[in-house]
């Protein structure tokens, strides 16, 4: 049952105060880097309630932003009455505590408020298992100042302190178990996952990656009028769905959502987010998703392709989409784009426009992984039928006396394979 002071404290909590700290370079994009953050904080549940910026080169080593900048904060705390501060950067466990003892509030760095959000949006028994591990992973060397940490896991941002020193020991140990456990079941899924997804060869794949509310589930869902849950949310996709998607004139692929990527990513979570992307590791085209109406485009596009690194998938190249075109005021953005990535297809997801175009050009980068094929073999060439069944997709299929001819597709790297098998094949799209 909720008990009524510790709501009543989470709700006071929220109040927070951001700090953004930013090169003198970034100073230009102050504004867009902000957005972001509050953005996240508002995400992840508080309220922001006051701002404080510094520019600097590099950060103090002992409170990241300097000490004068320390003490106008807690001014600023007292001003507006704010119950937690969030930094904009990653600070080291002992930066956050300094602040914490300066300041006498609770710190959250970026970090830390994505795994927040992250931890409300898990919802399949994977990506739960997964951030519960980043989170636990990023707060062991913080465990000094976060008593609480199982609370905070489960009452989200800020959510209060604990019952003090004396359980760090306890903790640690706890802490310590648990990670073996999950580590433990998140292998078992991964095989599990990286097995289905491997042999699931019946169909292309195509994956969609982009940056978190570029619009990945407005599309998948126009694409395939499935019910992908789409909210205006940073993160509101933290599980991959497959759906079927049927490209006109070229037939069915599997389409899948993966989650929204950021800059900055905690590196625990990119770890962690391995296995639930093995959809796009495996994918056979990647759609960037693109929101070429944000004012940061080519930043998410540079976030995103870093992320694609970090996973092992950067052999893979991207089909740029840019969405969103809609919402782009002024014309030259596009024009930029499109120079910059000519192969990008632009669109609007949320008014359906440029979907055939997106189709065509995805069936295009397709078609060369993939051959139309006319097989011809006995009615009881099993051991055809089953090699098929496995690596291709039958289209149809016409039954002659004691023989059948099969219209296929076929991965072009196993089409050498087929001959092996007592059948005639006749390649149709003339690539061989
Ligand atoms: P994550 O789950 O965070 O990764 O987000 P996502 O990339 O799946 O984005 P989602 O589809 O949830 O869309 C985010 C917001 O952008 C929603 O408010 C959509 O309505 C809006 N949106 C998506 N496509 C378009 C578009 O073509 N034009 C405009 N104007 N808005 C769009």
């Amino acid at each position: 049952m909720a008990d009524p002071k510790r709501e009543e404290l989470k709700v006071q909590a929220k109040r927070t105060v951001l700090v953004g700290v930013l090169t003198p370079r970034e100073r230009a994009q102050q504004e867009a880097a902000l957005d972001e953050m509050t953005g996240l904080v508002e995400t992840a549940g508080a309220q922001v309630v006051g701002t404080l910026v510094q520019v600097r080169d590099k950060p103090d080593p002992a409170t990241y932003i300097g000490k004068g900048k320390v003490e106008e904060l807690t001014q600023l705390i007292e001003q507006v009455d704010a119950e937690l501060i969030a930094f904009d950067v990653n600070l080291s466990p002992a930066q956050g505590k300094a602040i914490e003892e300066a300041t006498g509030t609770v710190v959250v760095d970026r970090s830390e408020v994505i795994l927040d959000i992250f931890a409300t949006h898990a919802r399949t028994y994977e990506a739960r298992l997964q951030v519960e591990l980043a989170q636990l992973l990023y707060m062991r060397p913080r465990l000094t100042r976060m008593w609480t940490h199982l609370e905070r896991i489960e009452g989200g941002i800020g959510s209060g302190r604990g019952p003090g020193e004396k359980q760090l020991e306890t903790d640690r140990r706890l802490v310590d178990r648990r990670i073996a456990e999950l580590k433990r079941k998140i292998q078992e899924v991964e095989t599990r996952r990286e097995r289905q997804v491997a042999d699931r060869r019946d169909f292309p794949t195509v994956s969609l990656v982009g940056y978190t509310n570029a619009g990945k589930s407005t599309l998948m869902h126009a694409l395939t009028e499935a019910d992908v849950y789409i909210a205006d949310q940073l993160f509101a996709t933290l599980d991959t769905r497959t759906r079927k998607w049927t490209l006109p004139n070229w037939g069915d692929v599997l389409l899948s959502d993966t989650v929204g990527f950021i800059r900055n990513l905690p590196h625990h979570l990119v770890a962690s987010f391995r296995s639930t992307l093995a959809e796009a590791r495996h994918a056979d085209l990647l759609l960037h998703v693109v929101d070429a109406s944000h004012p940061q485009v080519a930043r998410q596009i540079q976030t995103v392709n870093d992320v694609l690194k970090d996973i092992g998938v950067d052999s893979t190249d991207p089909l740029l989409v840019f969405n969103k075109a809609d919402a782009v005021t002024d014309r030259a953005t596009i024009d930029i784009l499109r120079a910059r990535h000519p192969e990008g297809v632009v669109i609007s997801a949320a008014r359906r426009e440029g979907l055939d175009k997106l189709a065509n050009a995805v069936a295009d980068r397709l078609g060369d992984g993939y051959l139309d094929a006319e097989i011809e073999t006995g009615v009881g060439n099993g051991r055809l039928f089953s090699w098929l069944a496995e690596h291709a997709e039958v289209k149809d299929r016409t039954y002659v006396d004691s023989r059948v001819r099969l219209n296929c597709r076929i991965p072009r790297k196993l089409a050498a394979a087929i001959d092996a098998h007592d059948a005639t094949v006749t390649l149709l799209n003339g690539h061989e």
